[in-house]
Parts: structure tokens; C-alpha cells; sequence
């Protein structure tokens, strides 16, 4: 994670964003202590990344990259607004004693923000930040073929804000933000997926973390919280309102360290 000292709207660059709608510093980092709070209540163990002053979007940490094992794979962000903070990052797992393996220029992708591993499978979104050819080369450093989910709504352009995967062949998705096929395809992986209405999608209720069998996500997403406590799960609200202006919720904030262990033998079991 990463404290949102310099957390900024300086730019627009997803339909969220309004240079008008400036953050509220102190609620901004209130917000992000709970976040923190809640999940380390929760039993996670959170390293943190520092900011630097001219990446104002750096908190969204999902985005740097994913972690495999000993390797990280940086991303290479669409926006020339967020390309500075490449170095940060990759600076922080070198420091760490990652190793570091990068996607080939040009192909654009924005790490866990859109490729999510579950149950053994990894879901990659495209088309708004991630490009369909940056995939190749994800699949290549994880030894497997990611499955590939065309997003369809500028409001949800990376596949962690319409999919949460929870494990057990359980998730969160938002139907309208997928084509039909990449519908098809999330109903083929998941027997229990619960669809999230708009009204909830637009509070970024996908956006969401799984500790343990606690799903951590955003106030004010009752229809989700109903549907995930009658599919047994216990929810932690938190709220997050000041990083929406940006786009961002619960899931953007984290990166999980330990999220694609499994997938370090290179496509081996
Ligand atoms: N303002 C950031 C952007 O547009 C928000 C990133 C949200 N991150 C995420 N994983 N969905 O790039």
C-alpha cells in the first residue's frame, strides 16, 4: 500500500476524474488509515511503498505491477501521467530482492488492476488501459494462458473495478461492463457469481479485497453486502468516497504480494 500523502486530482484521464472535484487531504488519508486499519484487523500484513510527490495517483498501488514469487512485473501504464511512477515502484522490489521481468514495450498493460488470478486461473481485462497484445507477454512470464475478458464501459476500464474473484469458485462481477461473450466465458470459470446492479458497481462494490472470508469494500453497497452475507460471507465497510474521484477504491489501494505464488513454476503445478 501507499500513503496517500500526495494523492491528488491534478489530471482526468478515466470518466471519475474532475481537476473541479479536488480531494480532501485529511479525510482522503482518514480514509486510507481505515482501509489499512481494516485490513491489518483482518490479519494482513501490509509493507508499504512511499510516494513520490509528482505521482499523485501512486496510492492505486494495484496498478504497479504483479507480483509472481521472487518476480515483479512492472507495468507499462497507457497514460504518460502515470508513467512516472514505473521507476518508483520497480525501485521499491528491486530494494526488496525481486527480480524484476518487464512486458516488451509498446503494448500497454496496468498490472493487478486488470489481471486477477482465481482458483488457479488468471482473468485479464482490455481494451480501455491493458492492450490485448500486452497479454501475450503476460501469459509467457506466467507459463499459462490468461483468460481474456473484453470490458465494454469507460466507468469500469480495469477489470478489478466489475470483478472481484473470492475465492472457491465464488465472485463479484458488474454484467454490463463485459461483452457477452466475456459474460459467457466468467459464468463458465465461476458457479457462484454474484452480479452487482449499477447503482452498487458505481459505488465500486467490485472493487473489492477477500481476507480470510471477510470481503473488504466501500459504504453504502447494501445490495452487495445482502447478497455476500447470504452466500456466507462476513463484509467489512469502509469508507473510500475521496479515492472514487480518482476512480479508485478498496482494490486499487492494495497490491497482493503473495496473490500469484502458485504461478512462480511457470505454468508448472
Ligand atoms: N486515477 C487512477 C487511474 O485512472 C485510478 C486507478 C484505479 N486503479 C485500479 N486498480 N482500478 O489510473
Amino acid at each position: 500500500m501507499c500513503e496517500p500523502v500526495h494523492y491528488r486530482i491534478d489530471y482526468e484521464i478515466n470518466p471519475w476524474m474532475r481537476r473541479a472535484n479536488a480531494v480532501r487531504t485529511e479525510r482522503a488519508n482518514a480514509q486510507w488509515r481505515g482501509l489499512r486499519e481494516t485490513l491489518t484487523a483482518l490479519g494482513v500484513e501490509v509493507e508499504l511503498v512511499e510516494q513520490g510527490t509528482d505521482t499523485p495517483d501512486m496510492t492505486f498501488t494495484a496498478n504497479a505491477g504483479v507480483v509472481v514469487g521472487e518476480r515483479f512485473i512492472p507495468a507499462n501504464f497507457r497514460f504518460p501521467e502515470r508513467q512516472l511512477e514505473e521507476g518508483r515502484f520497480t525501485d521499491w522490489f528491486e530494494t526488496h530482492g525481486y527480480r524484476i521481468e518487464t512486458v516488451h514495450e509498446p503494448h500497454f498493460w496496468e498490472g493487478e488492476g486488470d489481471v486477477l488470478p482465481a482458483d488457479g486461473a488468471v482473468f485479464a481485462g482490455y481494451r480501455f488501459r491493458t492492450e490485448f497484445r500486452a497479454l501475450d507477454h503476460i501469459d509467457e512470464l506466467l507459463g499459462r494462458e490468461t483468460v481474456r475478458l473484453e470490458l465494454t464501459d469507460p466507468r469500469f476500464y480495469h477489470l478489478d473495478t466489475c470483478l472481484a474473484p473470492l475465492g472457491g469458485g465464488r465472485g463479484l462481477f458488474y454484467p454490463l461492463a463485459f461483452t457477452e461473450a466475456s459474460q459467457k466465458a466468467l459464468k463458465e470459470h465461476f458457479p457462484t457469481l454474484i452480479a452487482v446492479s449499477e447503482r452498487d458497481a458505481a459505488r465500486f462494490a467490485c472493487n473489492a479485497v477477500l481476507a480470510g472470508e471477510t470481503v473488504v469494500l466501500n459504504t453504502g453497497c447494501g445490495e452487495t453486502v445482502r447478497a455476500l452475507r447470504d452466500h456466507g460471507f462476513a463484509v467489512a465497510e469502509t469508507p473510500m468516497d475521496e479515492f472514487i474521484k480518482a476512480g479508485g477504491s478498496v482494490k486499487c489501494l492494495v497490491l497482493m504480494l503473495d496473490a500469484f505464488r502458485e504461478f512462480d513454476g511457470r505454468g508448472r503445478p
